[in-house]
């Protein structure tokens, strides 16, 4: 596995891998790989030739009182795990490398980032399609692959790709979850044993939905009061959002007639944590 840290090394072994045909997949990340990433690079290395993955903790996504300068960094594992999967080529830039002094440019997806995480973490979305799209640029992948788990950054990344005619061709596969359920995160290792036990409501949630849904309920509100109140109950969550919403706009709305996206997302001591599902009423 060659290990590429220089912004221009990367671009000139992609220029190379395109000139001899190669059918390119990127994984990006940043670090501290758990089972879901690795659910990615198994899918990125049945996709294409060369599967490169990318480790980058990306300033611009984190908000000033968020989480940056404790994000956990596990790189001598990361690259073992990645060794172990044949990854080909792990890149792994440096901030300066990537945002340079004079750095000023910024691709800022408009409606689909005012609601959900939008509304909490602004400016966050536009970090992520920025870094997603310099990735892009650098490694000119034919195809990149996301979790679903970040269902709303998904739809950011197929929308600015769409509308900036990027090449690239994004998939995505359905979210891991652990043994429990509890969706998997880099930042479940901030949890503590309560909290991890209380953060199974959010999972429970997501099935109890549905559940209500298979029995004919078509208020999106009544559904959403319910999952409020089982997830305060736990006493360790503070909810930031429980949105039902159009899976294509993400704007909220009122009663189920088709498929919705049920989205969730709290707030515990030490880590914010979100899941999703689509609920399908029967027709
Ligand atoms: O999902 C992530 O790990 C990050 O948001 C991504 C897509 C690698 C961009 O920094």
């Amino acid at each position: 596995m060659k290990v590429i840290q220089s912004v221009k090394e990367m671009q000139s072994e992609a220029l190379k891998l395109c000139r001899e045909g190669k059918k390119v997949v990127l994984v990006p990340t940043m670090g501290a790989l758990h089972e879901a990433h690795l659910k990615l690079l198994e899918e990125g290395k049945k996709a294409g030739d060369i599967l490169v993955l990318s480790i980058f903790v990306n300033p611009t996504q984190f908000g000033p009182a968020e989480d940056f300068d404790r994000y956990p960094k596990e790189i001598e594992s990361d690259l073992q795990k990645a060794r172990d999967l044949e990854v080909d080529i792990t890149f792994i830039p440096n901030t300066k490398d990537i945002y340079p002094e004079s750095y000023q440019t910024y691709v800022n997806v408009e409606e689909i980032t005012k609601n959900l995480c939008g509304l909490s973490r602004p400016g966050h979305f536009t970090g992520v399609a920025t870094v997603v799209l310099k990735l892009f640029n650098i490694v000119q992948p034919e195809i990149a692959i996301f979790g679903e788990k970040d269902y709303q950054q998904l739809q950011v990344i197929r929308r600015m790709a769409t509308d900036l005619n990027v090449p690239t061709e994004i998939r995505s596969i359905p979210t891991v979850g652990e043994e429990n359920g509890l969706a998997m995160s880099s930042r479940n290792k901030y949890l503590t044993p309560e909290e991890r036990t209380a953060a199974l409501s959010i999972n429970q949630s997501l099935s109890l939905a549905q559940k209500r849904v298979d029995s004919g309920e078509k208020n999106a509100e009544k559904i959403i009061l319910e999952i409020k109140e089982k997830i305060e109950k736990t006493g360790l969550l503070k909810i930031d959002y429980v949105s039902i919403c159009d899976p294509e706009t993400l704007e909220d709305i009122e009663t189920l007639k088709k498929p919705a996206l049920l989205a969730i997302a709290v707030k515990t001591a030490s880590a914010r944590l979100i899941d999703n599902a689509i609920l399908r009423p029967k027709q």
